[in-house]
């Protein structure tokens, strides 16, 4: 049986009202990359209303953030609800946003109710989710599960040159606990879709059974800076028209590989951008995904002899670096079946599906056991200053993960420490 406790709607919507203005944008979003100031705001902010609630807080080395709710066995590893509060530069209200403030309204709610978990719970803020400022993503959470060490965290640089290690320096949230030493038993993370198919399908609930494989790359393309009057067109090296052919290959290779199978490119910048010189030097980033790690191989091949075919006809001169990859994942099954009896209990529409989206719980599954909800978004737009979930929405996806979080405490007394 889980207890009944209701989260309170309203207050929960409240919330992420009121932060949305932390780094909130003319159009309704928020521009609040990671460990700039707006970020730094952001997190004062939970750190305060977590401490309102007796939680203690702790930062560790990469920025990550821990407030513990004590329970009635200290011998128990704490239960942890996480998400980010980072944001793409036109980010939406909720990615992210929802999973952290939705565990903060199940830590008002049982504060309010006096209830007593058996093992403590545990709020984590993780650093550098969207890996938008500084690549790649799920870096906080990344350096905790032992996939990337702190060096290499501190060494991330962003496109001004700035350092991941003095960002986190300047907002002052470095914290002394190592990275990984702060233990939890296991990990629930509420999010939106980010995708159609919930709002399709007439759906409230995602039971999300896993994450897809990821793959990160840079490509440089040089050529020669010319003049664009007096430069005949066989003698030109152009950069940019050799990047713009990859570039279309890349929407090609996805296309090759069925409706699972996406590529894209968000990031160019062209050298000397003028409008007058032939490009000379063209940097674009590539992020290729598909739920089955072989055709992400097969992805690759492709885009490898795509740019072997451009180094051996255009005079150009490419070159490709992999800066990240992310495998895809499957989640916890005692986590999952406690998210689909929270959502039966609740009585809401609810389907299996996979992310198509990264998400920092797609790195803690390798640590702990760890298991995601989904709640629709309108039109599947993410990434997005129009992003859009209701309250209705928002309130659902938090009621199941308390119910999820309180089904497994319940059955926590079964398990070791
Ligand atoms: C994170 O938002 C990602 O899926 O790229
Ligand atoms: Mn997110
Ligand atoms: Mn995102």
């Amino acid at each position: 049986m889980i207890p009944n406790l209701q989260i309170d709607a309203r207050r929960l919507w409240d919330s992420l009202m009121e932060t949305a203005g932390i780094g909130g944008t003319p159009r309704g979003g928020i521009a609040r990359l990671t460990l700039t100031d707006a970020d730094r705001q952001v997190r004062d902010w939970l750190k305060q209303e977590c401490e309102r609630l007796g939680c203690t807080v702790t930062v560790d080395e990469v920025g990550n953030m821990f407030a513990v709710r004590p329970g009635r066995r200290s011998d128990l590893p704490p239960i942890a609800i996480g998400s980010h509060l980072d944001t793409q530069p036109t980010g939406g209200k909720f990615d992210g946003i929802l999973g952290v403030l939705g565990g903060l309204e199940i830590l008002k709610t049982l504060h309010d109710a006096g209830y007593e978990t058996n093992a403590p719970l545990m709020l984590v803020n993780w650093t550098n989710e969207e890996g938008s400022r500084f690549a790649p993503a799920m870096l906080g959470s990344g350096v905790y599960a032992g996939v990337f060490d702190r060096a290499y965290a501190d060494s991330r640089e962003d496109r001004q040159g700035v350092t991941f290690g003095e960002a986190l320096e300047a907002i002052g949230y470095r914290g002394s606990a190592k990275a990984g030493s702060i233990r939890f038993g296991a990990m629930f993370e509420l999010h939106i879709e980010q995708g159609p198919i919930l709002e399709q399908e007439e759906k409230v609930v995602g039971i999300v059974e896993g994450v897809q494989g990821m793959r990160w790359y840079e490509i440089s393309v040089t050529g020669r800076e010319a003049h664009t009057g007096s430069t005949p067109m066989p003698m030109r090296r152009d950069a940019l028209v050799g990047a713009a052919r990859l570039i279309d290959r890349i929407e090609a290779i996805a296309l090759e590989h069925g409706p699972s199978a996406v590529g894209s490119v968000g990031l160019i910048e062209v050298q000397p951008n003028s409008r007058n010189v032939v490009p000379g030097h063209v940097f674009f980033t590539v992020d290729f995904r598909h739920p089955e790690d072989a055709v992400l191989d097969a992805m690759e091949r492709k885009l490898l002899a795509a740019i072997d075919e451009m180094t051996r006809k255009a005079h150009l001169e490419p070159e490709l670096k992999k800066v990240w990859e992310s495998p895809a994942v499957r989640f916890d099954a005692d986590c999952l079946a406690s998210v689909q009896k929270s959502a039966e209990a609740a009585g809401y529409p609810a389907r299996r599906m996979i992310s198509g989206a990264g998400h920092d719980a797609a790195y803690i599954a390798r640590v702990a056991p760890t298991a995601m909800i989904f709640v629709p978004c309108a039109g599947g737009l993410s990434h997005n200053e129009e992003e859009s979930t209701s309250l209705e929405e928002c309130a659902a996806g938090t009621q199941v993960l308390l119910g999820a979080v309180l089904d497994y405490d319940g059955r926590g007394t079964e398990r070791p420490s």
